[in-house]
């Protein structure tokens, strides 16, 4: 079972209340976001994650124990007490005005959000990024002169591979040709090698959430169910 929570940013400033669900080191990367936008983005998806986990581990939001890996993954403490705590796996993304959770248990998970409306060189960024038969299988044909085509097929090759370094832990530190990825038009995106581990043992999804942005989801397994609920950041926020 896999969920994906979905979250869209308001404008609002985060109640003080909400803002004391965090812990002092939560508090504090949000205090280093010079961003305001993207200072209450991180504020109000850390409290839905920590509803969320809450929820699932039956502990109040503020007891959720969150630690981090030696990249800077987010993690559930598996040294605190509770045999579900452990078992809870969880990736994070955030892009423009989505924050997406994605959740399981006991398997490795990964997600990556982009948003589709990004003025970015998408080109030159793929020859400098993928590899020859990366840019091969996503490029070849997608018209040369519909940069919109162009732009969404560099991003779904780019959210699957960060969607699989991140469910490792590794981010794009762990260098993005340990993970090659095939996203053809018209066709999924596979996983075709991975280092260390076999490209079977993944499960790689695209989510067609919204036509605004391209997610990619990898877990270590398959997917049996996947569900996605909506947060209503209204709701939370006021
Ligand atoms: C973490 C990283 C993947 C972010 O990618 P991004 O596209 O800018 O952002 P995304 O929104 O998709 O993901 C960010 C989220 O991934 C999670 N994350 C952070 N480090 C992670 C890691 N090593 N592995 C998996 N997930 C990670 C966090 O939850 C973070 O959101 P939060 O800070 O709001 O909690 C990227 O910065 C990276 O590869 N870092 C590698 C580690 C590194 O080089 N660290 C340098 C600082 S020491």
């Amino acid at each position: 079972m896999v969920h994906v929570w979905r979250i869209r940013a308001t404008g609002c400033e985060p109640a003080q209340y909400l803002y004391e669900t965090l812990s002092d080191q939560e508090r504090r990367s949000a205090q280093r976001l010079r961003r305001d936008e993207r200072r209450r983005q991180f504020i109000q998806t850390r409290v839905c994650l920590r509803r969320v986990l809450a929820g699932y581990l039956a502990m109040a939001p503020n007891d959720v124990p969150i630690t981090y890996g030696p990249l800077g993954q987010p993690l559930l403490d598996a040294t605190e007490p509770g045999e579900s705590t452990c078992q809870v796996r969880f990736n994070i993304s955030h892009s423009h005005e989505l924050a997406l959770i994605a959740c399981t248990a006991g398997r490795l998970i990964g997600i990556d959000v982009e948003h589709l409306h990004q003025e970015r060189p998408f080109d030159r960024l793929a020859r400098r990024y993928f590899s020859t038969s990366e840019y091969q299988s996503m490029f070849t044909g997608a018209p040369g002169d519909a940069s919109a085509v162009r732009a969404r097929q560099f991003l779904r090759g780019w959210t699957a591979k960060e969607a699989v370094l991140k469910a490792r832990g590794l981010g794009v530190a762990g260098g993005l040709a340990s993970a090659q990825v095939s996203c053809p038009v018209n066709a999924p995106t596979r996983l075709v090698q991975l280092d260390n581990d076999a490209v079977n043992r993944w499960t790689i999804r695209e989510l067609s959430s919204d036509d605004d942005y391209v997610t990619t989801l990898a877990v270590r397994g398959a997917i049996q169910t996947l569900q996605m609920f909506d947060l209503d950041a209204a709701c939370v926020f006021g």
